[in-house]
């Protein structure tokens, strides 16, 4: 069965001492108690190493939250799936709206990153969502198979398999204005459905699909009773041990 999986995003937040505290206080946070969750924190490149170095890697994943659609060479500036891995992270957030948007990345480009990711052994933690104009002329539901079937849809079965999906409704993102309950439940069914359609029921049903925006301490205990919604992918609230902590115990 699927799992559960509360995952931070810290996005281009925190000084590498910063971020190695917040890891520490997260790690120890998950001392001494065992969350109905996997749970995963995706910092920025720069904190990698310094982060896998302080986390209990049994207890809490490490990923990183991009990285680029060649495997090496000279592309200056750019972080290899390879380099990621070599870090002992084991994640890579993918997809990212912000990615998409402000960056310029398209289907083509995640498709090769995504295959990259896969290449090194990272769990691919992959991102699609519709904008607040697609949501409110209603063609929100085709937007998000359409993101889907362009960027993964190539793959095999037995590669779909090792994706986390995350819908992230661009509107909720950092808004503060949430998806309701029944709204993300609506979408992460109709992805399910869309996955069973090309891969079949087994594939769709081992699939997490995990619900990013605005998701918070008291908005995620009803996000994660949907049955479809499988966790979160969270921005802000990743930022602060104990609000992370409070939405890995919505579990
Ligand atoms: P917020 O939780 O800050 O809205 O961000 C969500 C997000 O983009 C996680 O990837």
């Amino acid at each position: 069965m699927r799992k559960n999986i509360v995952a931070g995003n810290w996005k281009m937040n925190t000084t590498l001492a910063e971020g190695v505290n917040l890891a520490k206080d997260v790690n120890e946070a998950l001392k001494g108690f065992t969350p109905n969750c996997d749970v995963v924190i995706g910092v920025p490149f720069t904190h990698l190493a310094s982060v896998n170095a302080v986390i209990d890697a049994t207890k809490l994943g490490l990923g990183a939250e991009n990285c680029a659609d060649h495997k090496s060479g000279a592309y200056t500036g750019e972080v290899s799936a390879a380099m990621v891995a070599s870090t002992g992270a084991t994640y890579v957030i993918l997809g990212h709206s912000e990615r998409r948007q402000y960056y310029g990345e398209t289907s083509e480009i995640l498709k090769e990153k995504v295959a990259l990711a896969l290449e090194n052994n990272l769990t691919p933690i992959f991102c699609i969502g519709e904008v607040l104009e697609e949501r409110e002329n209603g063609s929100y539901l085709e937007v998000v198979k359409t993101q889907i079937e362009e960027a993964l849809f190539e793959m095999s079965a037995e590669d779909f398999s090792k994706l986390i999906l995350a819908y992230e409704p661009v509107w909720a993102i950092g808004t503060g204005k949430t998806a309701t309950d029944d709204q993300a439940e609506e979408m992460h069914a109709f992805i399910r459905n869309v996955i069973a359609e090309k891969y079949g029921n087994e594939v769709a049903e081992n699939t997490s699909i995990l619900y990013g925006g605005s998701c918070k301490p008291s908005n995620a205990p009803q996000l994660f009773a949907k049955p479809n919604v499988d966790g979160g992918l969270i921005g802000g609230a990743s930022l602060d041990a104990e609000s992370f902590m409070g939405i890995v115990k919505a579990f």
